[in-house]
Parts: C-alpha cells; structure tokens; sequence
C-alpha cells in the first residue's frame, strides 16, 4: 500500500508538472479534503494509507485541479477576513486583497458612530457581492450598520444569501438583483465595492484558473478595465448621503487614473488611493 506521505510527493510532482503555481500546498489540502481532516493530520500521519474508494476520489479532485480548476471551486469553500465562505463557479473567489476595503469599512463605521450625534442606523450598500464575502464580514463586525447587496446574478446572490445565513447575519442584509445603484431608493452613507475591473487584454492573458473558471461578469472590466468603476461612479453621486464616503477597490496600475476620475465626479470631495500590504494601489477612497 502506498503511504500518505508518498501519495503526496506523487500529487506534488503531477501539479508541478502542469504549472500550479503552489503544488505542495493545492495537494495537501485536497487531501486533507478528502479524508476529511486537517492539513495538519496529514504531518502526523505520513505512513497511513488511503482505501480503495478514497483513492479513487483523490485522483478525481487531483485531475480536477490538473485542468487547473481553482482549489476553492474543487473544495468548495474559502476563507475570507477570518470566516469560512462557500463559494462556486457562478462567484468570484473571495481574495485577500479585499480585506483592506473591509477593514477601511470597520474603521469607517466606528469613526462616524463616535462622531455621530443622531442616534440612527447608518445605511452601507455593497454593490457586486459575489458570495457576499464584503457584506457578510461587515455585518459580522459592526452591529450598527444595515447593510443593502447588490449583485446582477441571481446564482451569486443566493450564494450569498446562503453564507449569510450561515453566519447568522441573513436578517441584517438586504439582497437586491440589479444593476449597480439603480435599484436604491434613498441615499447611502457608505458605498463599498469590488467591481470587476479587469482589462479585456488582461483577462485574456490571465491564468486559466481566473480566465476559464471564475465568472466573466465578476473580471470583465471592459477594454479598459474601467468601465464599471466609470458607471458606478457616475451613478453615485445622486446616491450617496450628505458626508458619506464610497470605497472601490482597484487594480494595481490604476490609481493614478482612477484618482482623476474620481476628481472629476466629486470635485469638492476628499479623494485618495490607499496601498495594500504589498505596497500596491488597492483601494479608491471618496469622503464627501
Ligand atoms: C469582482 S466580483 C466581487 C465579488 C465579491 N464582492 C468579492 O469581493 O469577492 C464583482 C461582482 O459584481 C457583480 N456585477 C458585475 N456587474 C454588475 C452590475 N452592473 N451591477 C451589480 N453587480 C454587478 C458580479 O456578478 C460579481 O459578483
């Protein structure tokens, strides 16, 4: 029988081979995955062995994850600011880039509750939620705000209103079907957004992982990559409250651009572009 240990080696070597970008990583947790355990377990367990249906169902997700079909689509779920999210081909896999928007979101809230001298719920919309991973981790960690999810696609807002259930938050989001802000009836305090802001020359030369599994309409950002960002702007200026902000993440050669932009929708507002971890341009910030 064939260890764990060299079932692994063999898995490692079949992704090096087709150009995964983190072999040793995808196979064990696909792995772990199917044994239904831990990645951890599989440290301590390097000489156990797989039965004849385990076996079979590993080399499924292995030949899955050949055709480079993205582990989070193969397992089933993803984690995002601390919180497990179930996600499928119809959703954008949540990315670690995005923490910043939320982050800046929390801040945001805490700020304006503090200053606040009305005693009233802020309104925050999140517009593309996808699995809603944005909205979801902000209902989790601000307990003021009522929170609006737009999507187009009816296949990712129940997506996400199924991880809202999941994380007990279903009752303190709204879930609308339409097109960027035109559904909303009032003005926001706070617009959030992870549009889709792929350039179509970039999105063509991406990695089959994003280019022939993650949805066109989460990437698809027009010739420019800017498209929505331009409509979602436009449209915000009839939608956002007297002193409410809007935060947009961008792609990382876009900042300078999208500063400009923004200038010319809100030309009295406070506008910056705010660096992820890396040091890259990642997020649009308008304060009215
Ligand atoms: C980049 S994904 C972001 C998903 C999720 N918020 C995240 O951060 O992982 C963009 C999302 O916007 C949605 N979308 C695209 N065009 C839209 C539009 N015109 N109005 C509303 N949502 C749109 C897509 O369906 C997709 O779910």
């Amino acid at each position: 029988m064939t260890s764990l240990g060299n079932i692994l080696e063999k898995a490692i070597h079949r992704l090096s081979a087709v150009g995964c970008d983190t072999p040793r990583l995808d196979a064990e947790v696909l792995l772990a995955h199917n044994l239904g355990r831990e990645r951890t377990w599989l440290y301590l367990h390097p000489s156990d062995s797989l039965d004849e249906n385990q076996e079979k169902q590993f080399e499924e997700l292995l030949h899955r994850r050949e055709q480079r079909e993205p582990v989070a689509y193969i397992i089933g779920h993803k984690e995002f600011f601390g919180l497990e999210f179930q996600v499928n081909p119809h959703v954008l896999i949540p990315r670690p880039d995005t923490e910043l928007l939320v982050e800046t979101a929390i801040k945001w809230s805490i700020i304006n509750n503090q200053l606040s001298i009305v005693n009233r719920k802020f309104t925050i919309v999140d517009v593309g939620t996808g699995s809603g991973c944005i909205a979801v981790a902000l209902a989790k960690h601000t307990p003021d705000l009522s929170i609006i999810a737009v999507d187009t696609s009816p296949e990712a807002l129940r997506l996400a209103r199924l991880n809202a259930e999941q994380h007990a938050v279903a009752d303190r989001i709204t879930f609308l079907s339409g097109d960027l802000l035109e559904l909303l009836l009032e003005p926001v305090d706070l617009i959030v957004s992870n549009p889709p802001y792929v350039s179509q020359p970039e999105l063509a030369a991406a990695m089959p992982e994003v280019s022939k599994y993650e949805p066109r309409l989460a990437l698809d950002g027009g010739p420019d990559g800017l498209e929505v960002i331009r409509r979602l702007l436009s449209q915000a200026r009839e939608k956002l409250a007297r002193g409410g902000s809007l935060l947009v993440e961008i792609g990382s050669g876009q900042g300078q651009v999208v500063f400009q932009l923004a200038h010319s929708y809100f030309p009295k507002a406070d506008i910056q572009i705010k660096q992820d971890l890396a040091g890259l341009d990642r997020l649009l910030v308008v304060q009215m």
